[in-house]
């Protein structure tokens, strides 16, 4: 009997903990600044960028909108390579295979590219003030 229950105590808190694991990872109140990425444009005009670039735009554009919308991936403010790899490796790391190490390079070099076009006022400032 007292086996039985422990048993049961168990499996409550095992419960318990997997729900607020579920919970953690859909409902955590967002970084106001990252809602605010969301918010914003969800397309990018490629139509001037090289032919390599708009193919990586669109692996960007399936494998960055899996888990958010993919104006969070373009509305942010990275811009600096390092800070891509570092970020890109992050979202990886989440995605599991989803991502595959090859994707993962198209998605780097679209974001370097972008950055430097794009985001070029933003880029500069921050290549400055890396002291780059
Ligand atoms: C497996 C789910 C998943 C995928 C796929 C994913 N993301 Fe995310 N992303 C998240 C989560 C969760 C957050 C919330 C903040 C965090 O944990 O970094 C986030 C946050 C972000 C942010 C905001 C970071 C900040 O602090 O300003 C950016 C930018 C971003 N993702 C870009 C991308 C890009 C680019 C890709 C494609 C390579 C991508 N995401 C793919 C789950 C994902």
């Amino acid at each position: 009997m007292k086996k039985t229950l422990s048993v049961v105590v168990v499996f409550a808190v095992v419960g318990v903990l997997g729900a607020a694991a579920v919970l953690r990872g859909q409902d955590e109140p967002l970084d106001p600044r990252i809602a605010a990425y969301d918010k914003g444009p969800a397309k990018i005009d490629v139509s001037k960028y090289p032919a390599e670039i708009q193919s990586n735009y669109k692996v960007f554009q399936t494998k960055c909108s899996k888990c958010h919308t993919v104006a969070r991936a373009i509305n942010c403010e990275f811009a600096l390579g390092d800070e891509w790899e570092r970020y890109v490796k992050r979202m990886m790391n989440k995605a599991g295979t989803f991502i595959s190490p090859a994707e993962g390079k198209q998605i780097y070099d679209f974001a370097v590219y972008d950055s430097k076009t794009r985001k070029k006022a933003l880029y500069d400032r921050k290549l400055k003030e890396a002291g780059k």
